[in-house]
């Protein structure tokens, strides 16, 4: 089978509020991103994710969408998305859109219409319901909702709307209702918006939440769950399993639609987030390749840095997920804390987490900063920008702290720094929308460029090796055993393109006895081969290649 594009290349997320502001407003918008597209290219990233910056209220920052082929006036014009696609092709990479198909914002005209009233003609665009005991709310005022759903924020996902005197439902927050995909209308009108995009060139989309996207036809009650936390395996939380709210067998053959239409214009890429085991996300991406096609891998947003954990990790994604499923390699995003946080702020270990990253077998999915290592800022929940924290005001923060929850996302999404200037470089307004992150004179872009063995350099060699070598993008893998304790290495093999990866996640220096071969890749200048014995620093990586 063919190797699809989009199964040997390289993703870079760009949260457009926070990565360039050109018009002095203190936000960022696709004009900043077009300036900053030669940064990105010379880079080496060859796939650009724009997170949503269509018409929006922007209570979510864009995840709530009220007209899907207009663009926010404060991220700029339909022109400018046009000439964002133009750029980003003329240099030879692709563009993707982040699609938000579950639901839409309660200000999307198709939302007004159809809670104006129960007769009009968008009456059934959403998922409105009664109540099970409408005499109590009539009798005594008191609302009961249709059924137990929890939304995926937790507490009662319905909300009550008086001019129909019905419940909608909403997966995510109550401004974000979902739209009801057993409407053949619906289904239609969201399938023109993507044939609407891709005709205008984009590549593909990121789909947001998409394993929720339908859900069951006789809103049956969840089942109790005794679990609290719904995790990235098991979406299941808030004392209930999402058994009638998540992954339902029509999404998977969703999937399938999605891609049809999608194939009218080519090889298309579909990456879908969606929470669930291994089962259900194989499900979405379909062995034949007819279905998603790539789902991120979110159980290693909270990877360990050990090479115990790698190495399992890595064993379990090649079982699970052989040729011709690849895996997608994310460790950060705009929901979740960066990756860095979870290493200490160690650059050292950064460089040597992206050296996995960028040579595993799979897709490596990036987040703007990351490459500079990037830290989370920290700010109180009561001025949150995010509406989430709102949420969460009642619970101690420690106690979120505690158990990993990212809740209040304003903290990893603070503007890219860009150098050591005021605001860093990001924008020349006197306040912008979230403050930089005060780190920002040691780590910026500019500072990390001219520093040889910076991150940020590493990272850019390394993308550029993978451009070079086959057996990085489509080559097989195969971890090797009896290295030292805190060492993993694995061997990737395409055709007569072979390359070994050992990476030490021990703080010690170490060194063993391997084949041998040529060094093309050293995260320091100590970290090499003398004849068979590989001599590794603490944290050190080296990328041997073998003649062929
Ligand atoms: C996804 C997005 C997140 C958004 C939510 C609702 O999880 O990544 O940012 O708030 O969906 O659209």
């Amino acid at each position: 089978m063919k190797i699809p594009w989009y199964h040997k290349t390289t993703i870079y997320q760009i949260y457009p509020r926070s990565f360039y502001d050109s018009n002095q407003d203190g936000i960022g918008e696709i004009k900043g991103i077009l300036s900053k597209l030669n940064y990105l290219h010379e880079l080496g990233f060859e796939t650009l994710w724009i997170s949503p910056f269509f018409s929006s209220p922007q209570t979510d920052f864009g995840y709530d969408i009220c007209n899907y082929t207009d663009i926010a006036p404060e991220y700029g014009s339909m022109d400018d998305a046009l000439q964002l696609i133009d750029e980003v092709h003329k240099r030879g990479m692709k563009i993707v859109f982040d699609m938000v198909m579950n639901h839409t914002s309660i200000e999307h005209e198709w939302f007004k219409e159809s809670r104006s009233s129960r007769d009009n003609s968008k009456a059934d665009w959403y998922l409105w319901q009664n109540s099970p005991l409408p005499f109590l709310r009539e009798k005594l005022g008191l609302k009961v909702p249709p059924n137990n759903w929890k939304s995926m924020t937790g507490g009662n996902g319905w909300h009550y709307a008086k001019e129909r005197d019905e419940y909608y439902w909403s997966s995510f927050l109550p401004f974000q209702p979902d739209l009801n995909y057993r409407n053949p209308e619906v289904k239609k009108a969201i399938f023109e918006i993507v044939r609407f995009w891709l005709r205008k060139g984009v590549d593909g989309f990121r789909l947001d939440i998409f394993n929720v996207i339908y859900k069951d036809a006789e809103y049956r009650n969840n089942p109790f769950s005794p679990k609290l936390i719904p995790t990235e395996e098991d979406p299941s939380g808030f004392f209930q399993e999402a058994k009638y709210t998540m992954n339902q067998p029509e999404s998977f053959s969703f999937a399938k639609e999605l891609r049809n239409v999608c194939n009218e214009f080519g090889e298309k890429i579909l990456l879908g987030e969606i929470t669930g085991n291994t089962e259900i996300i194989k499900k979405y991406m379909t062995k034949k390749g007819d279905g998603l096609g790539l789902v991120f891998n979110f159980e290693m947003l909270n990877f360990k840095f050990n090479a115990d954990y790698f190495r399992e990790l890595i064993n379990k994604i090649e079982r699970d997920f052989p040729d011709p499923f690849m895996p997608v390699y994310v460790f950060s995003n705009h929901d979740r804390r960066r990756s860095i946080h979870r290493i200490g702020e160690d650059f050292r270990k950064a460089k040597l987490l992206h050296l996995l990253q960028l040579t595993v077998r799979g897709v490596p999915a990036m987040y703007y900063g990351e490459e500079i290592g990037m830290t989370d800022s920290k700010f109180p929940f009561s001025s949150a920008l995010d509406p989430i924290p709102h949420k969460f005001k009642w619970v101690p923060r420690v106690l979120l702290d505690s158990i990993g929850l990212t809740i209040n996302r304003d903290e990893v999404r603070t503007p890219m720094q860009w150098d050591e200037s005021r605001n860093s470089g990001f924008s020349s307004a006197q306040k912008t929308w979230l403050p930089v992150h005060e780190n920002f004179k040691a780590v910026n872009i500019e500072t990390e460029t001219k520093d040889a063995n910076s991150l940020l350099n590493t990272i850019r060699k390394l993308l550029k090796i993978r451009t070079e070598e086959s057996a990085l993008r489509e080559g097989s893998l195969d971890l090797i055993g009896n290295l030292p304790k805190d060492v993993l290495g694995y061997k990737r093999k395409s055709g007569s393109n072979e390359l070994v990866v050992l990476l030490n996640f021990g703080m010690k220096d170490t060194d063993f006895e391997t084949e041998k071969g040529d060094c093309i890749f050293r995260i320091t200048e100590k970290d090499e081969i003398k004849n068979n014995k590989v001599e590794l620093t603490g944290y050190g990586g080296i990328i041997l290649k073998f003649p062929n």
